[in-house]
């Protein structure tokens, strides 16, 4: 895959040489390219932004230099590469989640624009838009000073779901958002040795060996630990995806049952 990443502060992506994904870089799995927009800036102080129009405080990423910058990172692919998905990061966009992460793992090319200031002006975006997959992305309900930092959040959970590039690849299928069986649950608390540790023992059905046994055990603290911390996605959860033991479980944990299968707080009414 190849990530490329526009930014003005190119040394804030230094910890994409680390950990997972600067192994997968050097084993070549990732090819990452990170660039200084201002080197498609053409006046001395190498301007990136100015006033915004109609007023208002704070400025506003200028469109040139990003026009320049993804028109020559685009062209660089040649003309026989499918087109780059463009990565918008931005508190205004769709929230990034683990599908999203898994849809864009699948793209042999993203292009990231982490902005400063109050943003990129909106043009950048609707130009790129009507040729190409552009996505606004953000990754919570906060407003942080620039987009490098949920680059590097969005890399980091991209690159772990690509091939070869955890050691087990086995790893992610249990994790917390995974798709399918844990779709809509939180992991469950996990344990290593030793077998006790300041008085606190490990659960004894970890050291069982029933394969069963254990499977049922996760399910049910991931059903736990979802109920207490994000009780929304077991309220909007698909009524399939749970099955009778998890019906039991959930209404040991004093959730009810609505008629169309869905479970919710008692004396609370469920979101249609
Ligand atoms: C100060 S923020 C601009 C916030 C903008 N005025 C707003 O309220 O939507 C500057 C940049 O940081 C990045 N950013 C800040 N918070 C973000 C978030 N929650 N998710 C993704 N990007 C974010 C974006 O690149 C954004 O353009």
């Amino acid at each position: 895959m190849r990530l490329d990443v526009v930014t003005i502060f190119p040394e804030y992506l230094e910890p994409l040489n680390v950990s997972l994904v600067g192994k997968a870089r050097a084993r070549g799995q990732l090819d990452v390219r990170v660039h200084d927009l201002r080197a498609w800036t053409h006046d001395k102080h190498h301007t990136v932004d100015d006033t915004p129009y109609g007023g208002g405080p704070g400025m506003v990423m200028k469109p040139e230099p990003w026009g320049e910058a993804l028109d020559e990172i685009v062209a660089s692919g040649g003309p026989e590469a499918q087109p780059p998905v463009l990565v918008v990061p931005t508190p205004s966009g769709r929230p990034f989640t683990q599908e999203l992460a898994v849809e864009l793992s699948l793209a042999p090319w993203l292009v990231f624009t982490p902005a400063r200031y109050e943003g990129i002006d909106r043009r950048v975006i609707e130009d790129y838009g009507d040729r190409f997959d552009v996505r606004e992305v953000s990754i919570g309900d906060y407003v942080l000073a620039g987009g490098e930092a949920p680059v590097l959040v969005m890399v980091e959970a991209i690159a772990r779901l690509l091939p070869g590039v955890l050691g087990n690849a086995e790893s992610h299928r249990d994790d917390s958002f995974a798709p399918g069986v844990m779709a809509d649950l939180l992991e469950g608390p996990v344990y290593t040795k030793p077998p006790e540790w300041r008085g606190h023992e490990i659960p004894e059905v970890l050291v069982s060996g029933h394969h069963g046994r254990i499977a049922r055990w996760r399910r049910d603290q991931a059903l736990a630990r979802t109920a207490a911390n994000r009780p929304d996605l077991i309220e909007r959860a698909d009524p399939e995806a749970w099955d009778k033991h998890d019906r039991a479980a959930l209404e040991a944990l004093g959730w009810e049952r609505r008629t169309d299968g869905r479970f919710g707080r008692p004396g609370e009414a469920v979101e249609e």
